[in-house]
């Protein structure tokens, strides 16, 4: 047979595999997720979540110095705590142990890691709503006010970035004008711009304590049917002066990670949440997959779709085993 185009003379071997390979995952551009709660010399295992741990603040001190010696330079923080009430006074006190944590951060490690911490208040309200309520409903600009006060009581810590994840109308916007009036200027906003109402959310509902107790997120959340509205969010959030756009979940929205990364002019980031990593560690804990085959997989095609940083609870054990795709 006599032919002119043969793609596989370009997969003979790794070499020339590795030379004309579009996608690369570089750890840089990844960021550990942790769970910071109460008290003192916790360090608990979370359901579904293997290697991921819900951690007081001294212990959390701990892990991070061994994180630190393995590679890890960026941090999304989440705070867990029994102190829940209808206004979520606690998301933005002294007594949160996100606030407490990224204190001690700052005094341990100065400005080695780049700390970002979640902005919700569904850790906080009595409801396990991301919002308040008020005459039974999630109330958007009563909640929209307690989320800008969590975000300049986190900057006022050290955080360097803070990520909205709540949902409400015009939160970007408002903790924007909160930090620059406070003279925050140097405070990073990450969006979660298009967040669904999804089903990936499970195991960390259970690590941060935060499934709501009636009713679910779908009245601010966005419908997984919609695509168009995914654009309609990035543009309101690129508006409001966000700095880093994200999609959330990742692996079920490729394709609006795709929109975001041809239509956005700010980085677009992808969160590879906790559903999405309890599946992988189920399929290799049952024999049926290569964890770590599996793992560069799921966050080649999260990059190969046009995600720049991605949030994923794998990072530690992408350092740990040496998983790398050349
Ligand atoms: C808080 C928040 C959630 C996640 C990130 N921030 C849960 C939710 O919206 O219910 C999910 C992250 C994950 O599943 O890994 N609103
Ligand atoms: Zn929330």
């Amino acid at each position: 047979m006599s032919m002119r185009q043969r793609p596989r003379r370009l997969r003979k071997n790794p070499a020339i595999r590795n030379l004309v390979a579009e996608t690369h995952i570089s750890t840089q551009g990844l960021i550990q997720p942790y769970f910071v709660t109460d008290g003192t010399k916790i360090h608990d295992e979370i359901t579904g979540l293997d290697g991921i741990y819900r951690e007081s603040v001294d212990s959390l001190l701990t892990t991070l110095n061994q994180d630190i010696k393995s590679g890890i330079k960026n941090i999304m923080l989440f705070g867990v705590t029994e102190n829940k009430d209808p206004l979520a006074a606690t998301a933005y006190n002294n007594t949160n142990p996100v606030i407490r944590a990224i204190k001690e951060i700052r005094n341990k490690f100065g400005s080695e890691l780049f700390v970002s911490a979640d902005v919700c208040l569904c850790a906080y309200t009595d409801t396990g709503h991301c919002g308040v309520a008020f005459n039974g409903e999630i109330d958007n600009d009563k909640s929209v006010a307690v989320l800008s006060e969590m975000a300049l009581a986190l900057a006022q810590a050290g955080c360097d970035c803070v990520a909205p994840s709540d949902m409400m109308d015009g939160r970007v916007g408002a903790i924007r004008e909160k930090l620059e009036a406070n003279s925050f200027t140097n405070t990073i906003i990450m969006a979660y711009s298009a967040k669904y109402a999804s089903s990936y959310y499970g195991p960390f509902r259970e690590a941060a304590k935060s499934a709501p107790g009636k009713g679910d997120r779908t009245g601010y959340q966005m419908d997984f049917r919609n695509r168009k509205e995914a654009l309609r969010e990035l543009k309101l959030d690129e508006q409001e002066g966000a700095d880093i756009v994200m999609v959330k979940p990742a692996l079920a929205y490729l394709d609006i990670i795709a929109d975001f990364a041809a239509n956005a002019n700010l980085p677009v980031a992808a969160y590879n949440v906790s559903g999405e990593y309890a599946a992988v560690k189920l399929l290799a804990k049952a024999g049926l997959a290569d964890e770590g085959k599996l793992v560069l997989e799921n966050l080649t095609a999260i990059k190969r779709a046009g995600a720049l940083v991605i949030l994923t609870y794998h990072l530690r054990d992408i350092l740990k085993q040496g998983w790398t795709n050349g």
